[in-house]
């Protein structure tokens, strides 16, 4: 057995030079065809808020916030991420922290959005702590993440023709890393059930004002797949 198994963030500072070519400007697929279009849809008017991005990786999503109007904050543990973030963006704040410990002071942001980061926490209770130290009352915390029944497993169950039957769901209440690998990208998804996520906002008063299960257009290849079984799932939690 390996004593010495690398960290997720050692993953994804080896990671991050392939991830910035593989997201490019527009972001892949899931991004540019399910979820940014989706998120248009939950997210409030951020003109002159204050808005952190939690996990905000190489910066494509704070820049379009920043865009709507928003003074955009950035965090990432990923040393790479942040000096890309900030060549791109070199007037907007990025962070080089962990979400578990965010090294600025309480209660001073309208918005927090994690955008398919909350699956790369590994301890998401000290992030939920910090999530609403740092949130204004009647703050929210959107996010944008892989949906917990796609995060047991990885993928479709196909015949010999490679045809889908399928999408296997296994060890559902568990919490579990899972390693993952695809074109010189390795990192670990942590899965947990939906419930312990939302109870450790429920239990902080927060509450649940959105859930979508977001989908590609019809006229997609994929959307019979993502009709079948949803990869995503977009919520905004309120804190009261
Ligand atoms: C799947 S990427 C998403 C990046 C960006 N939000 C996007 O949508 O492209 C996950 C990000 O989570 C970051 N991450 C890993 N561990 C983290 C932690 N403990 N706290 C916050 N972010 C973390 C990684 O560095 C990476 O940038």
């Amino acid at each position: 057995m390996n004593q010495n198994p690398e960290s997720s963030l050692e993953k994804w500072r080896s990671s991050a030079q392939a991830w910035i070519t593989d997201q490019g400007e527009t972001g892949d697929w899931s991004r540019r065809t399910i979820l940014d279009p989706a998120l248009e849809t939950i997210l409030p008017n951020l003109q002159n808020k204050s808005v952190l991005d939690l996990g905000c990786g190489e910066g494509r999503y704070a820049r379009i916030l920043k865009s709507k109007g928003a003074i955009a904050t950035g965090i990432d543990p990923t040393p790479e991420f942040i000096d890309h973030a900030r060549s791109q963006d070199p007037d907007s704040t990025y962070i080089l922290a962990p979400a578990e410990s965010i090294p600025l002071p309480d209660h001073q942001f309208d918005l927090i959005l994690s955008y398919l980061s909350i699956i790369d926490i590994p301890d998401l209770e000290a992030a939920s702590q910090e999530i609403s130290r740092l949130l204004l009352p009647g703050g929210e915390f959107v996010v944008v993440t892989i949906s917990n029944l796609a995060s047991t497993t990885n993928g479709w169950v196909k015949d010999e023709n490679g045809n889908k039957l399928y999408r296997h769901v296994d060890r559902y209440m568990e919490h579990f890393g899972m390693d993952l690998e695809w074109r010189n990208i390795r990192i670990t998804n942590y899965h947990r059930p939906l419930s312990y996520i939302l109870n450790l906002f429920l239990k902080k008063s927060f509450v649940l004002t959105e859930f979508i299960e977001p989908l590609p257009p019809q006229s997609d290849p994929q959307y019979p797949y993502e009709y079948r079984c949803p990869n995503f799932q977009i919520y905004t939690l309120r804190k009261l």
